[in-house]
């Protein structure tokens, strides 16, 4: 085999042949010599920094650029198929991935990305926390993910098992979500009460049977999706009566919440309302609520500045659900 004077390149020279270098090529350069990782270091440090996902679940990291993604993974069976790049082309987006066995995978996922992320300059923004672990992991993991940052853009919270509602506070306190929360936890205890901090933009509870609707009028995302919803028709009234009054929601975009059915309506839309078939608004529940085809009634209700209008229908996706979109 023949080397390669990387490090004798004249600079631009060098960082040429570092940008066509995929984020795990250059992690084996660092790891050559101190000086290596010194250039390497130095190199990142002028790139943009890009995406990284982490999920604790898969113990896996996952950098993106454009359509190409390296994802770096470790699990505990031993016969895993790729130490090496493994390279798969889905859906327009290239794949190379590593997989690696361990007996800590979580463990080593962490290190290995503590590693990674002081090289190449990059930090997580977005998460797929699975909160089905003992406490004790759950909270090492929430501590790794907020000591890098107290920010994330996109934030998944899985959980089919047993409740979690402690870990599942403790990382509301510690992390805040600018863009998308996701909280699929599906068991809460009884008498579970959570407040959600901050705005993320957008807020899905898969099984919102803690919020109440005073806790609903306190939420400022500019679209809010509760399923499983314990709020009756007359509150989902009251909802609308105060958006259309300039008394909450000023920021709203699009609102979905799940109904017994469309007979609902009758006691839900007992408002100021107008009926439409306009259809730029059919797009908007495509484009904000991924409502497959309108084909009930649409009502539209205006608020009380003149400023904005929004438009309600009901659509059945996995249950009957009430979906208003603001223009
Ligand atoms: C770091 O990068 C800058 C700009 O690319 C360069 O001028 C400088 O010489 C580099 N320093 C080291 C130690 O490589
Ligand atoms: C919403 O879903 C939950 C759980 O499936 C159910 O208990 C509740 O009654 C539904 N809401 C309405 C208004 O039907």
């Amino acid at each position: 085999m023949t080397t390669f004077p990387l490090l004798q390149l004249p600079l631009l020279a060098m960082e040429n042949v570092l940008c066509m270098l995929s984020p795990f090529e250059l992690i084996d350069v660092s790891l050559t010599s101190s000086r290596a990782k010194k250039v390497i270091k130095n190199f990142s440090r002028t790139k943009e920094t890009f995406p990284v996902s982490f999920s604790n679940g898969q113990h896996s990291i996952l950098f993106q650029q454009g359509r190409t993604t390296w994802s770096y993974g470790f699990e505990k069976i031993s016969h895993i198929a790729y130490i090496h790049p493994f390279n798969t082309i889905m859906m327009l987006y290239q794949t190379t991935q590593i997989m690696k066995f361990s007996e800590e995978p979580l463990k080593d996922i962490m290190k290995w990305f503590d590693y990674a992320r002081e090289v190449l300059n990059c930090k997580i923004n977005s998460v797929t926390l699975d909160l089905g672990c003992c406490t004790n992991e759950n909270m090492q993991t929430i501590d790794w993910i907020a000591e890098q940052s107290n920010t994330l853009d996109y934030l998944t919270i899985l959980n089919d098992g047993q409740d979690s509602d402690d870990d599942l506070k403790y990382l509301m306190e510690r992390i805040n979500v600018l863009k998308s929360l996701q909280l699929m936890v599906q068991h809460y205890k009884d008498e579970f009460r959570m407040e959600i901090p901050g705005k993320p933009n957008r807020l899905l509870i898969g099984n919102s049977k803690f919020v109440d609707y005073d806790q609903l009028l306190r939420l400022k995302s500019p679209v809010i999706i509760l399923r499983k919803s314990i709020l009756t028709n007359e509150e989902i009234n009251r909802f609308l009566r105060s958006w259309m009054s300039c008394e909450t929601h000023l920021e709203l975009k699009a609102f979905e919440i799940n109904i017994s059915g469309p007979e609902a309506m009758n006691e839900i839309m007992d408002l100021p309302h107008e009926k439409t078939n306009d259809p730029e608004i059919v797009w908007a529940f495509k484009e904000y609520l991924m409502v497959g085809y309108v084909d009930n009634e649409m009502y539209t209700i205006k608020r009380c500045d003149g400023k904005k209008r929004a438009t309600v229908t009901v659509w059945y996706r996995t249950q009957w659900s009430l979906y208003m979109v603001v223009h």
